[in-house]
């Protein structure tokens, strides 16, 4: 490079005349910074972000921070799990890591699942398909315990699996008295984890066997399924697995054997249920026939009375059953199937992994009646033995009361079934509902005002509950990837 004119004049002793620096302001940096919009960057390449970006961190002592920031408080929360938008308090990302929070001390939640309740349209569904989108990334598989409107097809179709279409006339058959892995290598068992096994097995047949019977109606009274009509199940089912006497295998059986047993019964059958004679068995039997009966030549004749047809790839990311083709045999068929796939789904559980079982429209099933909400609480509990994240999706806590009167032993398993959740997604809802928050969940004046106003005010706005702590959570949907998978308001947009 040349030397200037400055240095050539320099070599001769003349030193040029210059400006002096002209004082520039230094900057003195403030206590705000600049953070970054949380729609992202604005410059080509740069975009939306699932949640705003991690917050600016600021020194200060305790005492100046009440000053500029009176009404915040920091997440105590770790940032692992799925980032389920923003927490309204305090800016900065929610995540939900059930499995996480279990093992932090810090977090007092003792069990994975996830209820969620609001108004219909609230946006609870979509918050169900964000996060099983979001924990995929971790390795998780979600299964869906039944769709009654079709609406995670586009999910699944979007991860390249076929969901399972249920309903009359379809090929899909799917046996909820299979006793599914659990039976497996039967021969190999000892005795006493064969009898620990079958106890559990025989308990979810009966459970499930009373709830389906239970629902089913004269006038105004449901049929009863008290002790005597449990011990003559629980004899039928002996007889048809003969898993007393039979060492070898757990014989798998279906919905028209038992109503066969019943009908036709054997002298040992009528032995072991301390009936007198034949003619005594089959009179005192007439209505648990006929409505064992109506389990394989009703509504959902063809459906859930032959051997499974269909296999479950533990591989795919996400499997569903979709169930609308249910829809014109009304919402008792809908809730019966849930509450076949609810059982079924439960004992179909198999290896490692994590798995997110997903019970959306779980009111339907639960308004089935007690035995219904028995049977919805015993799978949760068996699904829980493997750690798996339960979630149930309903519109108001009271669904899960109002299947038995005040006072009764339903509405005390109503209620003690939602401490089966220590997360709850509480969406918008009406006034009247407030009361039900407040008596069933304990919440606080501030909590419950979020939920009748605050959330009511924009779609996505959600209390979320960890143990007994309370975050107000935006969720905000991907625009181009997300929005589509959840769009459920087709029928209502303007034609
Ligand atoms: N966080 C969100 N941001 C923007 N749109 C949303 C958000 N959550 C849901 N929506 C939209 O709101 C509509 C209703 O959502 P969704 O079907 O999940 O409601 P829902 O509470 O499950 O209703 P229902 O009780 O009838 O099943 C959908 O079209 C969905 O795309
Ligand atoms: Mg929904």
């Amino acid at each position: 490079m040349g030397r200037g004119v400055k240095e050539l004049l320099s070599d001769f002793g003349h030193d040029l005349p210059h400006h002096p620096p002209s004082p520039t302001a230094t900057a003195v940096p403030g206590p705000f910074t600049h953070a970054t919009s949380w729609r992202g960057p604005r410059r080509a390449g740069a975009g939306w972000a699932a949640s705003r970006p991690p917050v600016r961190q600021y020194r200060m002592t305790s005492d100046q921070v009440g000053l500029y920031w009176p009404l915040t408080t920091a997440t105590p929360m770790a940032a692992t799990g799925a980032p389920m938008g923003v927490d309204v308090l305090n800016g900065s990302t929610f995540y939900v890591d059930p499995h996480g929070w279990i093992q932090d001390d810090q977090i007092p939640v003792t069990n994975p699942n996830i209820f969620i309740f609001g108004k219909p349209g609230r946006g609870k569904s979509a918050w169900v398909k964000a996060f099983c989108n979001r924990m995929f990334a971790f390795g998780y598989q979600a299964l869906i315990l039944g769709d009654p409107k079709d609406e995670y097809e586009l999910l699944c179709r979007h991860f390249g699996v076929e969901p399972f279409a249920i309903g009359p006339g379809m090929p899909a058959r799917l046996n909820p008295l299979d006793p599914g892995p659990l039976a497996a290598g039967w021969n190999k068992l000892t005795r006493a984890e064969r009898d620990h096994k079958s106890g559990l097995i025989f308990g979810r047949w009966l459970v499930l066997l009373r709830s389906l019977i239970g629902c089913q109606t004269i006038g105004d009274h449901r049929v009863p399924v008290g002790p005597t009509e449990e011990q003559i199940l629980k004899a039928v089912l002996d007889t048809l697995t003969r898993h007393d006497t039979d060492s070898r295998e757990l014989r798998p059986i279906v919905l028209p054997q038992v109503w066969a047993v019943l009908n036709n019964p054997s002298s040992e059958l009528i032995d072991a249920t301390r009936f007198p004679d034949r003619w005594r068995f089959l009179e005192e039997t007439r209505l648990l026939r006929d409505a064992v009966a109506q389990l394989t030549t009703g509504a959902l004749a063809g459906i859930f009375d032959a051997p499974t047809s269909i296999t479950i790839d533990w591989q795919a990311p996400i499997q569903s059953m979709s169930l609308s083709r249910l829809a014109g045999l009304g919402d008792q068929a809908t809730g019966m199937a849930l509450a076949c796939l609810s059982s079924w789904g439960s004992a179909m559980r198999e290896g490692g992994g994590h798995r997110i079982n997903i019970r959306d429209e779980a009111w339907k099933q639960l308004r089935l009646g007690p035995d219904a909400v028995a049977s919805f609480d015993q799978d949760l509990r068996l699904s829980r033995a493997h750690g798996d994240i339960e979630i149930a999706v309903s519109h108001k806590p009271s669904d899960y009361q109002s299947a038995g009167h005040a006072g009764t032993q339903a509405q005390q398993i109503a209620k003690d079934l939602l401490h089966l959740a220590d997360i709850k997604v509480l969406y918008g809802q009406d006034a009247d509902v407030a009361d039900d928050l407040d008596h069933l969940l304990d919440l606080r004046p501030l909590a419950r005002d979020a939920i009748t106003g605050w959330a009511m005010h924009r779609t996505g706005r959600a209390l979320i509950c960890v143990g007994p702590h309370t975050h107000k959570v935006h969720l905000a949907l991907h625009p181009d990837l997300e929005l589509p998978l959840t769009h459920t308001n087709h029928n209502l947009a303007p034609s």
